[in-house]
């Protein structure tokens, strides 16, 4: 297949183009490069050969867009590209909601020009707020009430896709939205790595600490209403995040995920670690020390959130192959090691 990955020289998008590059498909990568990696899309070129194709420009750009479809033909989209820090999302909703939804406005707009009617999005358990976890995870049932900017646009494109499946254009949209929860590691050859401008991720920040960048990891609250006081989040490898999309994929347009239906599906391991625990795991993969230091908590961290996970593995088989959190570690540390630099 011919797949258009927007956002491809991202953290997870050049993950998913590598994927489908490895899997013998066809790769034509959207991106502006705001925050992607000419590194990655390197990396890419290199693994995909004339199979790869990258054009740069913004998916707010309909004009572009549209000679992109109508150059490369795509038989699916999977759309990442979006401004995606929680904080950054407070100071600058108008921005988020520019490139979120906008831009998701946009893309749609240059599928239907070009009759592309199957599309992957990149959604996240920000779109759930601060839901009770309770014993069994947060289910995709739980009642969707973001806390930011952020969660606010990724849920707005679901519910713009979900509108977009009922309509009665024809041939009608098939749509599934993946709701990540803490995305780590890289992929484990090397090819690519995890490097955001600016860190705000636990994991990369402590094997900052480790490479000798920083002195220390900032606990941001250790009085959270869990075992040792520290949040816990559900921590799923890239890699395993990316197979997610590769079966949302298959399954699309096909049998019971026929077109004209959204489907959403919570993407992790239905496992929840502390930070502290996620701290050890780093100590335990580098052997360094990891000092942390006690800080205040950081606004809008939802103190507990991991996944009810089943309903994707009931639907579409998917079963984490890298359930354990020092593999996504130890895979994202060979890559740091190499690229102390990240892709500078
Ligand atoms: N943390 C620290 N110190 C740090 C960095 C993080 O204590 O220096 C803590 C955070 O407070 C949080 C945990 O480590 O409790 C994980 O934080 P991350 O920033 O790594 O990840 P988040 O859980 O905040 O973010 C993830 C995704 C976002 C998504 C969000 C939903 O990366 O895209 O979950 O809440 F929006």
């Amino acid at each position: 297949m011919r797949i258009l990955v927007t956002g491809g020289a991202g953290f997870i998008g050049s993950h998913a183009a590598l994927r489908l590059l490895d899997e013998g498909h066809d790769v034509i990568v959207v991106d502006n490069l705001f925050r992607g990696h000419q590194g990655a899309i390197q990396s890419l070129a290199a693994c995909g050969g004339p199979r790869f194709r990258f054009a740069q420009g913004s998916i707010c750009d309909g004009e572009f867009l549209s000679d992109v479809f109508a150059r490369e033909r795509p038989d699916a989209v999977m759309h990442f590209a979006a401004l995606a820090y929680v904080g950054e999302s407070v100071e600058r909703p108008v921005d988020y909601y520019r490139t979120n939804v906008v831009g998701g406005i946009t893309l749609l707009r240059a599928m239907r020009g070009a009759n592309v009617r199957r599309i992957v999005f990149s959604s996240t358990c920000a779109t759930y707020g601060e839901p009770n976890p309770g014993t069994t995870g947060i289910a995709e049932s739980t009642a969707q009430a973001p806390v930011n900017p952020y969660g606010e646009t990724k849920l707005c494109f679901e519910r713009l896709l979900r509108a977009a499946c009922r309509s009665t254009e024809a041939p009608p949209l098939a749509a599934v939205a993946l709701r990540y929860f803490n995305v780590v590691g890289c992929d484990a050859k090397g090819r690519l790595g995890e490097d955001h401008r600016p860190e705000t991720h636990l994991v990369p920040i402590a094997l900052e600490v480790a490479l000798g960048k920083r002195s220390h990891v900032a606990l941001f609250g250790t009085d959270w209403p869990t075992a040792d006081g520290t949040c816990v989040r559900d921590y799923v490898h890239v890699e395993d995040l990316i197979e997610a999309h590769l079966l949302a994929l298959g399954a699309l347009g096909t049998g019971e995920f026929r077109s004209g239906k959204f489907l959403a599906w919570n993407v992790g391991t239905g496992r929840g670690h502390s930070v502290r625990e996620v701290l050890d795991a780093c100590r335990r993969v580098t052997g360094h020390p990891i000092p942390t230091k006690e800080a205040p908590r950081r606004a809008g961290d939802p103190p507990v959130l991991f996944a009810d996970a089943r309903a994707i593995e009931r639907d579409l088989g998917f079963h984490p192959k890298k359930p354990a959190l020092e593999t996504a570690i130890a895979d994202l540390w060979r890559w740091m090691q190499a690229h102390p630099r990240g892709y500078a």
